[in-house]
């Protein structure tokens, strides 16, 4: 569980192709445990960091945040702000550190955000999200990408979402992920900036025939691995899944590598991925880490199928204790076998 001091490079190729599949940064879940755990059901899905702040890097020096295991690779890390100069200092950071790309948040609405003058509101000001993109872009040779929404507030997507678009492509934006609906940031809270707003997907497959040679995925309410195989065969480039691949990594990740990339399918099963996950638990405990911080990526592993509570409840009940330690996935199998057994 180094920090990679020698990054292993993907070209940009590479990453383009992993895009084809994404899971969402998403804050406080998609940390690196969470990654790990991601990667070990898919090698070939594109996994985002949480948003890290730029003036966290490059003011606050946290440079601890940008820890990451080489085994997670391709790894994007999801940048937050909106000075061109910080931006450019971060991502240089960033790109040291060995990301693979690094990504502008556009789509987050989180007030503490929105002080700051990330995330969301950055959809009023294209001319700026373009500035930032161009000092990004100078600074590092990993891609640099844009998340986005389709508009804010009372913007009419219509014409403000082709507008920054063509604002982002023409700064050097390599590609983009386009959360397919409004946030409001006034009334609604960022949890409900995720289901409120609706989703518009046609506006999204307009985009990508008005802008054929920008790269565009889709991001929004996708819940299987069907339905994101549907939206690439409608001609998108790629597919970004948040929550549903968090909630249930085995449904979504573990086929990707077949059905999207077209690898020869493993037999697997979600046990030996808990398995697998044993050693990278007990290292983080003998770090002084607690095993929960590790297991609480993996309660959905078996969603949907018999013993899945059992699974949950060992895991959740069991992992806070003082003293837990990896052998507790073990325990959790077994209890999760009894209860199919019964
Ligand atoms: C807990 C949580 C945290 C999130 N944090 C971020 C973030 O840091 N940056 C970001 O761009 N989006 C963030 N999002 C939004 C997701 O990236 C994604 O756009 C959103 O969940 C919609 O996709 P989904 O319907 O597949 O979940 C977050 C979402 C959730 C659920």
């Amino acid at each position: 569980m180094t920090m990679n001091a020698e990054p292993a490079r993907h070209s940009a190729s590479d990453i383009e192709r992993a895009a084809r599949l994404s899971v969402a940064p998403m804050m406080d879940w998609t940390d690196r445990s969470c990654r790990y755990f991601h990667r070990l059901i898919s090698a070939r899905a594109l996994l985002y960091t949480e948003m890290v702040t730029a003036p966290a890097l490059v003011r606050g020096g946290a440079l601890h945040l940008l820890d990451f295991d080489a085994a997670e690779q391709p790894v994007a890390l999801q940048l937050g702000g909106s000075d061109p100069f910080e931006l450019a200092q971060a991502a240089r950071m960033g790109a040291r550190a060995g990301y693979a790309e690094i990504n502008l948040n556009c789509g987050c609405p989180s007030d503490r955000v929105q002080s700051g003058t990330f995330g969301a509101v950055l959809m009023r000001d294209p001319g700026l999200v373009a500035r930032c993109v161009m000092a990004m872009r100078d600074a590092t040779d990993v891609p640099v990408t844009v998340k986005c929404r389709i508009g804010v507030d009372d913007q009419d997507p219509e014409t403000v979402l082709p507008e920054f678009l063509a604002r982002i492509v023409a700064a050097g934006c390599e590609r983009v992920t386009i959360h397919a609906r409004k946030a409001w940031l006034q009334g609604l809270s960022p949890k409900e900036n995720r289901d409120v707003p609706p989703l518009d997907y046609d506006l999204v497959m307009r985009m990508k025939q008005l802008f054929p040679n920008l790269h565009i995925s889709i991001n929004g309410g996708v819940d299987g691995l069907d339905a994101a195989v549907s939206l690439l065969d409608q001609g998108l480039d790629g597919v970004m899944i948040g929550r549903a691949a968090y909630h249930q990594p085995w449904d979504i990740l573990s086929n990707a590598d077949a059905a999207i990339w077209g690898d020869v399918p493993r037999a697997r099963a979600p046990e030996d991925v808990a398995h697998a996950m044993m050693p990278y638990a007990q290292a983080h405990v003998d770090a002084g880490g607690k095993l929960s911080q590790v297991t609480r990526h993996m309660l959905g592993l078996f969603a949907g199928r018999p013993g899945a509570r059992a699974w949950r409840r060992t895991l959740s009940e069991h992992a806070v204790r003082p003293g837990a330690d990896a052998r507790l996935i073990e325990t959790a199998l077994s209890h999760m076998e009894e209860a199919r057994a019964a």
